[in-house]
């Protein structure tokens, strides 16, 4: 959109953003590192302790800390410079890819973390392309430069030809593992070194007039300095430059090379965000776009987590604000049910603590305590009916059947399964003939969690089991054909949680059947998530 007023100031300093990468390529370590420059945590090792310790915000589960995965995603915030950084968590293993999707919604930017031995993994791919479907800027942090790691055009090369992206460098390392002294700044004309004595300090930036600075030669060994200039010469020939429209548009990414453990690199990545990242940026509703600036509040709820904190049972919808300034305990209109809601008790989630939101300009993200009124895709407004678009639902592709191995437990079961659903954490489904429940998710390694998470807060153990159906399509149509359907296909009917009409099957034969048989009928494989 053209002519837009400039955002108001507290708008335009936020950065709402996310972390993409495989696991293992430093995420958790480069969010500690965030969260220590922005002056939320004081130590490093607070978000991630070492061994017996080690547990990150998110990672409060057990499952996460034994397979060393994250699976919750959270939200944090804090300020770097003149910036209100919003960092919206994504969880790193590809089973949970749902949820990753549905994060991604909710941010303006992206940073792809690479490990600079082993470059675009595949879970780095696969999120990436969700990014490009949005036209997410993308900034790149390659991480690990302490370590043996490859030649850094092929590095560049690499992501270029794999993820058709033009690479900007922003930083150009001099050396690489136990050569490696740091790096030269392209886009301010610095030198930044790193301080391997304190991995938690970093080393002044000394000030460059230009390669030919007898400056560079007081810090730089002379054979270091020359490849340094050699390779820089041949990045400024063939590489592109970094340009802000195209890394805006989603077409181009500036990399930095870095150490994330050493806290190399990180404070001029955060200055990048700061810098080149977009403020929050105009979101997409059925009815009309939201502009940031509008002075009217409207957000829509991208996540729902039960049971965040297993001490208290509760359940928090996290909310993207796309416009207006919020203040804690207005009044605004849930539009999905057309009720009023009080936001009393809104949070905000910093590194350690969540914290009432007294107050939250568009970007930012807040937690809205409830009791499973809201779920993902609401939006919540001062009174427009809004629906926000572009919040996916996948279908499910595995489908169990689940049971407690403790018979007394059989109803407290069904209230934690509803809530795994409402949660958008899977789908469930009451078949109508007989007992138990069906399971369907995206990825295997979700019934795992599922089954932890229900022992563990919950205290039901439970059993995954094959089912003996193998797709499940939600059925539409008018009430009296459904009906028919319903009463001559019992064996294969069952009710999700909100009570709509489910066709579990393991044939396409039977579904084709079903289209064929009862006019106006349609099976659809996803359901609208609002
Ligand atoms: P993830 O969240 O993306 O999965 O990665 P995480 O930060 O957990 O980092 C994975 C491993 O890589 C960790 O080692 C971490 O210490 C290490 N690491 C992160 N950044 C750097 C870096 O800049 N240089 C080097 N050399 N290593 C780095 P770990 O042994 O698995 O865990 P830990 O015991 O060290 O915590």
């Amino acid at each position: 959109m053209t002519n837009r007023a400039p955002l108001p100031p507290e708008i335009a300093r936020r950065r709402t953003f996310a972390i993409i990468s495989h696991p293992d390529a430093g995420k958790t370590t480069l969010t500690e590192k965030f969260l220590l420059f922005g002056g939320a945590i004081q130590m490093a090792g607070q978000v991630r302790a070492k061994g017996e310790a080690r547990r990150t915000r998110s990672d409060f589960m057990k499952l996460e800390q034994d397979r060393g995965i994250s699976v919750s995603a959270s939200a944090m915030s804090f300020d770097f410079r003149d910036y209100r950084f919003n960092l919206v968590d994504t969880p790193g293993h590809s089973d949970f890819s749902e949820d990753t999707y549905r994060t991604l919604t909710a941010v303006d930017a992206a940073i792809m973390v690479i490990d600079g031995a082993k470059g675009v993994e595949s879970q780095t791919r696969k999120l990436f392309e969700v990014c490009r479907l949005r036209d997410l800027p993308i900034l790149t942090f390659c991480n690990k430069m302490d370590r043996e790691s490859r030649d850094t055009f092929e590095i560049i090369d690499e992501i270029q030809e794999n993820l058709a992206i033009d690479v900007a460098p922003a930083s150009w390392p001099i050396g690489m593992g136990r050569d490696f002294l740091g790096c030269y700044d392209i886009l301010h004309d610095r030198l930044e070194l790193m301080d391997r004595a304190d991995r938690n300090r970093v080393a002044e930036s000394i000030k460059i007039e230009g390669l030919d600075d007898p400056k560079l030669a007081e810090h730089i060994p002379e054979a270091q300095l020359a490849q340094l200039r050699e390779e820089l010469e041949m990045a400024r020939a063939l590489l592109p430059r970094f340009d802000r429209q195209s890394f805006l548009e989603g077409h181009l990414t500036p990399i930095w090379f870095g150490s994330a453990i050493n806290s190399f690199g990180v404070k001029e990545l955060m200055d990048g965000i700061g810098e080149f990242g977009p403020p929050p940026q105009i979101q997409k509703s059925a009815e009309r776009e939201v502009c940031p600036e509008e002075r009217k509040v409207a957000g829509f709820v991208f996540k729902v987590q039960a049971n965040m904190d297993p001490k208290h049972r509760d359940r928090v919808a996290f909310v993207r604000m796309a416009s207006g300034h919020f203040t804690r305990g207005m009044k605004l209109t849930h539009v999905r049910s057309k009720k009023p809601m009080a936001v009393s008790n809104p949070v905000l989630f910093l590194a350690a603590d969540r914290e009432l939101a007294e107050e939250a300009w568009a970007g930012d993200i807040i937690g809205i305590p409830n009791h499973g009124q809201l779920r993902i895709g609401d939006a919540l407004t001062e009174g427009e009916a809004l629906r926000f678009t572009g919040i996916p639902s996948f279908a499910p592709e595995l489908l169990q059947s689940v049971r407690s191995t403790d018979p007394m437990k059989g109803k407290h079961l069904e209230k934690a399964l509803m809530q795994f659903a409402e949660e958008g954490a899977a789908k469930v489904f009451k078949p109508a003939i007989g007992s138990g429940f069906i399971v369907g998710v995206v990825g295997a390694l979700q019934f795992d969690v599922l089954a932890s998470r229900i022992e563990i807060e919950y205290g039901i153990p439970v059993r995954f089991e094959p089912s003996q159906f193998t797709s499940a399509r939600w059925v539409q149509g008018a009430r009296e054909v459904v009906e028919k359907l319903v009463n001559a296909n019992k064996q294969h009917i069952a009710h999700d949680h909100d009570g709509d009409v489910v066709f579990l099957t393991r044939l396409q034969w039977d579904i084709d059947r079903v289209v064929r048989d009862y006019e106006g009928v349609t099976l659809s494989a996803t359901k609208e998530m609002m």
